[in-house]
């Protein structure tokens, strides 16, 4: 607002002890008078809400001889309007008299917007405040329900080699029986079936030997993927090892959707956030295999990973034939709360907790591309030299 071409300007003569001498007609209607004469010889003081603005307000004039925006308030008909006045004190030799001339400014309306502004700004700080909570607690809970739904996949995962390690312990159970028996009647019948049980023995074993190996990965990976501290950085981060890791204990996402490949390059280990970077090989992996189940319900599509050093950054592409991006979704994937998922599925949230990973944990860059496949590449930069010295 332009104070001064709003037309709200006082110009006002007063003596000395406040009587007014003159005053123009804006004046005359803000001191709710019918006209300028009708407040000749009144005395301007009454009008003031607080008479110490007056006494500092002549203390001022008598020392300087002129005043400068000095801040005023006058009660009128109950309401009290802020005001700033300049004025000079004029002497009028003649007659020995004093004069103040003044131009008055009303910035009530001013100073009731830019109340208006700060009480707008601190709702909306506190709006801002209570957005960002809600989306820490969210963006905490969906870090808790990965972590849930990966340990079902994992359990998953372990449950099948675990079945058939047990059921192979009862066939071995048996076998030990039936061998002790022949053993004990030195029994010549039993011995076709004896040599049948050393062939299955060895089979049996093979087995078990296998599903212990795939379980002790699963659990070993498992252990890596979830050690890391994400309050401190950890030293030494091997990205393809997490690549991997997050491969097996996320299998259960997306092996009847996907196929996957890896393209895994040298990679200097280097300092970063380890556990919140997995968190961000998952989401992008999972991602990646619902745009391939949203695109083909029966078939399996494929997802590449790929990992190289660029230019010190270390740098992974999660390649998938999914349906891609959208052009009307571009702008919004990386905003908390943007889902295309339906209800239950998505909350919206999994990106832009990867967004802040990247970016503000580790002042990397992450972004996607469309691809020639129809799908979308996610990639991620993190600088191997974190700039803060950790
Ligand atoms: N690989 C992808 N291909 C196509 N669209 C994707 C891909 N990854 C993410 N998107 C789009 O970005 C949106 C936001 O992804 P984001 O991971 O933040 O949330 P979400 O997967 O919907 O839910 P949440 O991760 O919380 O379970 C998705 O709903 C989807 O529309
Ligand atoms: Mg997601």
């Amino acid at each position: 607002m332009d104070i001064l071409t709003d037309g709200r300007i006082i110009h006002l003569i007063t003596s000395g002890s406040g009587d007014i001498v003159s005053i123009n007609t804006y004046g005359a209607e803000f001191f709710h008078a019918v006209s300028p004469q009708s407040l000749t010889g009144k005395n301007i003081n009454g009008f003031y809400a607080n008479p110490v603005d007056r006494e500092m307000y002549l203390q001022r004039l008598e020392t300087k001889g002129w005043i400068e925006n000095f801040e005023v308030h006058f009660s009128l008909g109950g309401v009290v309007y802020t005001c700033l006045e300049n004025a000079v004190l004029k002497r009028k030799t003649t007659r020995g008299e004093e004069e103040i001339e003044s131009v008055i400014i009303d910035i009530s309306g001013f100073v009731d917007s830019n109340i208006q502004t700060i009480k707008l700004n601190l709702e909306l700080a506190s709006v801002n405040k209570k957005l960002n909570d809600a989306y820490s607690t969210m963006a905490q809970q969906e870090k808790m329900a990965s972590i849930g739904e990966l340990a079902a996949g994992v359990a998953h995962e372990i449950n099948n080699p675990l079945g058939f390690v047990m059921s192979n312990s009862r066939s071995l159970h048996r076998y030990i029986d039936a061998i002790k028996k022949a053993l004990a009647q030195n029994s010549l019948s039993e011995e076709a079936n004896l040599a049948f049980i050393l062939e299955d023995l060895a089979e049996i074993l093979k087995e078990n030997d296998e599903g212990l190996t795939r379980i002790a990965r699963i659990t070993e990976s498992l252990k890596r993927f979830s050690r890391m501290d994400s309050e401190n950085k950890t030293e030494k981060y091997r990205l393809n090892e997490a690549v991997r890791d997050t491969l097996v204990i996320a299998k259960s996402h997306y092996k009847y959707k996907a196929e996957v490949t890896t393209d895994l390059r040298e990679i200097p280990p280097f300092p970063c956030y380890g556990d919140a970077v997995n968190q961000v090989i998952l989401n992008l992996i999972v991602n990646a295999s619902q745009a391939i189940d949203e695109r083909y319900k029966e078939k399996k599509g494929h997802i590449r990973i790929s990992t190289a050093v660029d230019n010190g950054f270390a740098v992974l592409t999660v390649s998938d034939n999914g349906g891609g991006v959208p052009e009307s979704a571009a702008g919004r994937v990386f905003d908390p709360f943007f889902t295309t998922k339906e209800v239950g599925k998505g909350t919206g949230l999994g990106l832009s907790l990867c967004y802040d990973i990247i970016v503000n944990k580790h002042n990397g860059q992450i972004w996607f591309e469309n691809n020639d496949h129809g799908g979308a590449d996610f990639i991620f930069k993190i600088p191997m030299e974190q700039g803060d010295g950790t």
